[in-house]
């Protein structure tokens, strides 16, 4: 089967990036990455990325007067090297039409939890929305990006219950747990063309 080429955005820590670049080390996906992006120069994700040999990209989006501009930017970079899945990892920018119709169905995000669940919230809002709520289960979910911020048509999700004295922090790290395996699994499922999309639900081809 032929390898795929990523594009990794990224601007934190890059536990996702890792768990990726394991699993295709791993030769459990039929993927290569081409690029990891940040728009932060500090992100531990790009160390990651350059101990394993990925080249990597700053764009710093203050450095542009509009989204627009700073997402044109990282179309360049990403087409220059023919990436066919973008795959958002942390990734703490908003994406404009502009970006997401330039790859119908090409892009792919991880939200830390069971959607439409906090939906529009990022970082620990999301686990304490999640606790107050008074829900028993979280997860997170590999979803499909489009211009409906956390609505796109939903990959993977993964179940994790919530414990009775659990902290927003304690919850976000058996969450991430789940995403390392749950980002790699959408990866190979798209790579292996398995993912067909009708109206706002995925469907998995099995065999
Ligand atoms: C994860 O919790 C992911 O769900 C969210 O941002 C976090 C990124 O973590 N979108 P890391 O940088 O991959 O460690």
């Amino acid at each position: 089967m032929s390898r795929i080429k990523l594009a990794v955005l990224v601007s934190g820590g890059g536990t996702n990036l890792q768990a990726i670049i394991d699993a295709i080390e791993q030769k459990e996906i039929p993927a290569e990455i081409a690029v990891v992006m940040s728009n932060k120069s500090d992100a531990y994700a790009l160390k990651r990325a350059k101990q394993h040999n990925v080249p990597v990209v700053y764009i710093n989006n203050k450095s542009y007067s509009s989204r627009e501009d700073f997402e044109r930017a990282m179309i360049a970079e990403i087409d220059k090297r023919q990436a066919d899945l973008i795959c958002l990892a942390g990734f703490m920018r908003v994406l404009t039409t502009l970006f997401v119709s330039h790859y119908p169905n090409r892009i792919l995000n991880i939200h830390p939890a069971l959607l439409p669940a906090a939906k529009g919230l990022y970082g620990e809002h999301v686990h304490e929305a999640i606790l107050n709520s008074g829900a028993k289960f979280s997860g997170c979910t590999v979803h499909f990006v489009t211009t409906d911020v956390d609505g796109g048509p939903i990959v993977i999700q993964k179940i994790v219950p919530v414990e009775d004295n659990d902290t927003p922090q304690m919850l976000a790290e058996r969450i991430l747990l789940q995403e390392h395996i749950a980002y790699p699994e959408a990866i190979k499922l798209f790579a292996e063309n398995k993912l067909e999309i009708v109206g706002n639900r995925v469907k998995i081809k099995r065999g």
